[in-house]
């Protein structure tokens, strides 16, 4: 057996994956669509051996119970594939900080996926390895294709998979994290998507998550920015709604994090292209055309409260290295 490392980019989703309609497939409530953060990554390698039992070390640390089960799940699904037994030997390390709202599981368990079904000899395709990746954490499946990216939501296991809509160099994006509490958050997502469906909020959030997408992908496809703004800030301000309104309820949001928006709608209002979504975390994911890069960066850096801004643009496909 050989050793393979893989490499994945986090994604943000601009319009939202929160719930599930079947927890243990991970299959989503609604369909949603994310890009690429380039610069930032996950590296994982992955040795299949003669150990008792499989090992993970994240960042140089042994890492044993609910982390370790989440990579053996997938560890499984690959050995059942490949018809094998040995058991791996999995090392991660990422360049930002893991737990924070920046997806961190979703570039886990893409270069997870890539790493052990090549270690363990298989060759799977794209939307194969989104499957897979999907397994461990739904939007780890949006990690697997390059650039803006579609995870549908299928009928079913077999074709609940993402695929790219368009290619990094398509339009011109960065991602302004301005980073407001980097400490590990207190509910994981997947604690999270299990109580999506105790609010109120959740039902119609699902039913009209469609049009959003569609709007959503039109403004992708066409750059249309202020569609594209107004979209993904609705999106998220509706999942945190819903997030909000659970039992019991989940309150991701910090002053600042409130305070970044009041800002970023002001500045659009002045004419600069720029919109904020915000995953399960309280940093502030700030968008805007990479022409105003440094601008955005330098504003969100005046900021009281905003600690550290990770600045990327739109990246590729979650690879072998
Ligand atoms: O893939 P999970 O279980 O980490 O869930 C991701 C949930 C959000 O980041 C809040 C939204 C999304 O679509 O990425």
């Amino acid at each position: 057996m050989s050793t393979y490392t893989a490499q994945s980019h986090p994604n943000i989703a601009f319009i939202k994956y929160w719930g599930n309609r079947d927890n243990a497939l991970r299959l989503p409530s609604n369909g949603s669509v994310s890009m690429n953060l380039d610069g930032l990554f996950t590296r994982t390698t992955v040795t299949f051996n003669s150990s008792q039992r499989d090992s993970l070390l994240i960042n140089d640390h042994p890492v044993s119970g609910k982390g370790l089960e989440r990579v053996s799940y997938i560890l499984d699904l690959v050995r059942e594939m490949a018809n094998m037994n040995e058991r791996a030997e999995v090392s991660s390390s990422n360049n930002f900080p893991a737990g924070a709202g920046i997806a961190s599981s979703a570039a886990a368990f893409a270069a997870l996926a890539v790493a052990s079904s090549h270690a363990a000899g298989l060759t799977l395709s794209e939307w194969q390895l989104s499957r897979l990746a999907r397994r461990g954490s739904g939007s780890a499946s949006r990690s697997i294709p390059s650039g803006f990216v579609e995870w549908m939501m299928g009928t079913g296991d077999e074709d609940c998979i993402a695929v790219s809509i368009a290619p990094p160099e398509h339009w011109m994006l960065t991602d302004c994290v301005a980073i407001v509490n980097a400490s590990h958050k207190k509910t994981g997502s997947t604690e999270g998507h299990a109580l999506a469906w105790t609010s109120p909020l959740q039902a119609g959030r699902v039913a009209d998550a469609a049009r959003r997408l569609e709007i959503c992908r039109n403004a992708i496809l066409n750059k249309d920015f202020e569609t594209f703004a107004d979209i993904i800030e609705l999106d998220s301000d509706m999942m945190h709604a819903v997030m909000m309104t659970s039992t019991p309820p989940l309150m991701y949001w910090q002053p600042t994090t409130l305070g970044i928006f009041h800002e970023v709608r002001a500045w659009r209002a002045s004419g600069l292209s720029v919109g904020y979504t915000v995953d399960a975390g309280a940093n502030v994911h700030v968008i805007c055309l990479a022409e105003d890069a440094k601008e955005v960066e330098k504003r969100l850096r005046e900021l009281p409260g905003v600690s550290d801004v990770l600045v990327a643009g739109v990246g590729g496909a979650a690879r072998i290295v």
